[in-house]
């Protein structure tokens, strides 16, 4: 068997184009437009490129986008006061914070600075709590979790009653999907299994996977009989396991490598995700939705 390939690359274009009309409609009824704050300490390589291409998004849909760049020595307070000030301004609907900070401010102090009807990360323990209770409690589904939701419900993959077996238990994304997909209800109404690193028979209960979601970080991890044949695979992983020159503009790039072994497994799985260009792409257009939301929930029209 080949498996269908999900292209996050491409619902990723669809989601976007679907905010871009709804930011329109509602700039032309109502005459604001979603605001999102986007906060760079330092100048870490990958969350310069994460941050760049979430200025361009929120551009691209029509967004008012504020990118505060801030330097690496910026002490804890000054920090907590910028995003105080984000908290009280109301052309903001979204307020963003990029990790990892340096180490001498406290990560968890910051994201709970952030007003959580402004947390569009989803990070803030108000979210993480709503997420758990589910149902119209939930306003900010994490980004990378949505995603993946979104991926398996568009390509028509079953989730009612189907086994799910998440590997990881990252707070990003293993326990936020684990949550999402038993919730009841369309798009989850799942049996999830949580696997991580004292399991003592990941195989087995890979096996098992009628939907196999993979978050561990560590490359190949997954093998092809791990998979039942016709299974669901996501896989989060997005492992840089060295450089190559790329072949569109001559510059040096990282080579990923997904957490599952995808040759292999493409031949089994009934769906797969490719690294780059499946769950990566979605994280920014959840985003996206989430500010709009944020927007939606402050008019009344959500
Ligand atoms: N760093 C890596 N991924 C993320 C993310 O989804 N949100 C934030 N705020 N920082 C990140």
């Amino acid at each position: 068997m080949t498996a269908k390939l999900i292209m996050g690359t491409q619902v990723n274009e669809e989601i976007l184009k679907e905010i871009e009309q709804e930011v329109a409609s509602i700039k032309k009824e109502r005459g604001v437009v979603p605001g999102l704050v986007t906060i760079l300490v330092g100048e870490n390589p990958a969350s310069i490129s994460y941050v760049t291409l979430k200025v361009k998004t929120a551009n691209r849909v029509g967004f008012k986008e504020v990118q505060d760049n801030q330097p690496a020595d910026i002490s804890e307070s000054a920090l907590l006061a910028l995003i105080d000030k984000y908290n009280k301004d109301d052309s903001i609907n979204g307020i963003l914070v990029q990790l990892p900070l340096p180490k001498h401010i406290d990560e968890k102090k910051v994201l709970n600075a952030i007003d959580p009807d402004k947390d569009v990360d989803g990070f803030h323990p108000v979210n993480v709590g709503r997420l758990m209770i589910g149902g119209s409690e939930v306003k900010f589904p994490p980004c990378t979790p949505a995603g993946i939701q979104e991926l398996i419900v568009r390509s028509g993959v079953n989730t009612q009653g189907a086994e799910v077996v998440v590997v990881g238990r990252s707070n990003i994304v293993g326990k936020p999907i684990a949550n999402m997909m038993l919730q009841k209800g369309r798009n989850a109404n799942s049996t999830v299994t949580v696997v991580h690193t004292a399991t003592k028979d990941l195989a087995s209960h890979c096996l098992r996977a009628d939907i196999l979601i993979v978050a561990a970080g560590v490359p190949g991890l997954v093998k092809p009989e791990w998979i039942k044949p016709g299974a669901c695979v996501i896989d989060v992983g997005v492992n840089r396991v060295g450089e190559k020159i790329s072949e569109k503009t001559g510059k040096k790039v990282a080579i990923l490598r997904g957490d599952v072994d995808f040759e292999a497994a493409k031949e089994i799985a009934g769906f797969i995700t490719p690294v780059p260009g499946g769950v990566g792409p979605m994280t920014i257009a959840m985003l996206m939705k989430n500010t709009l939301n944020s927007l939606k929930f402050k008019l009344g029209i959500a």
